[in-house]
């Protein structure tokens, strides 16, 4: 990997995940760096954070193309004007053709908040409280034309409490969440991380299908 390496983010809303990254970039010899950022929507907060940090933005809005394939095609299009080496789905709620993902391969990571394979989709807090699960979290991975399905880079475990409510559930994974995307996105920038025929590797060796587990 060269000694930078350039990140487009996609997100969709707060961009608290977006926050998280450019927060890990400004210090301490990172060699990601945050190249642009593309919404597809024109009032996600995430967009004021960029410009913030002095970040480049662009906004595709989905609903003024016709079909998944003509909104993805041109979004392939801006994000490659960013040549960058790694592309990090931040909260972007759209999903992805086989052509987009394709095209990336190996090079789109995505989070989610559950512990994959448990809770793919939408909803994850209130479904694992439902379950009664005693634990719950969120994960890296890997983006793969199997949707929230692509090999697990990261995960981070947090105990459901008994008075734990959707809030504090949504707010305990927010937190884990803006810890374990800047740990991939570096590992990823530094070259450690990488997805291979045996799925997702980091120095040189297999992760576990959980991907590395942090629990708090
Ligand atoms: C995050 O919780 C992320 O895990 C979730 O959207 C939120 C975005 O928050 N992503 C998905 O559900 C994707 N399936 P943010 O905009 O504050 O980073």
């Amino acid at each position: 990997m060269s000694a930078q390496c350039n990140v487009v983010v996609l997100i969709s809303g707060s961009g608290s995940n977006l926050q998280a990254l450019i927060d890990s970039i400004a210090h301490d010899g990172n060699p990601a760096r945050v190249s642009a950022v593309i919404s597809n929507r024109a009032d996600a907060y995430g967009l004021e954070r960029a410009k913030q940090a002095g970040i480049a933005t662009a906004v595709l809005d989905h609903k003024q193309f016709e079909g998944r394939e003509a909104f993805d095609a041109a979004l392939v299009e801006a994000i490659d004007a960013f040549e960058p080496q790694l592309v990090v789905l931040a909260g972007f709620m759209r999903i992805l053709t086989p052509g987009f993902v394709r095209h990336y391969a190996g090079r789109l990571l995505n989070i989610h908040p559950s512990l994959l394979p448990k809770y793919k989709g939408l909803h994850t807090h209130q479904r694992a409280l439902e379950a009664g699960d005693s634990e719950h979290g969120c994960s890296v991975h890997f983006v793969t034309e199997e949707l929230d399905g692509g090999p697990l880079v990261v995960q981070a475990v947090i105990p459901v409490r008994a008075n734990d409510t959707l809030d504090s559930l949504a707010q305990q994974v927010h937190r884990q969440e803006h810890v374990i995307y800047p740990l991939a996105v570096r590992w990823f920038a530094e070259g450690r991380l990488r997805l291979d025929a045996q799925g997702a590797m980091l120095d040189g060796q297999p992760l576990p299908s959980s991907g590395h587990l942090i629990r708090t």
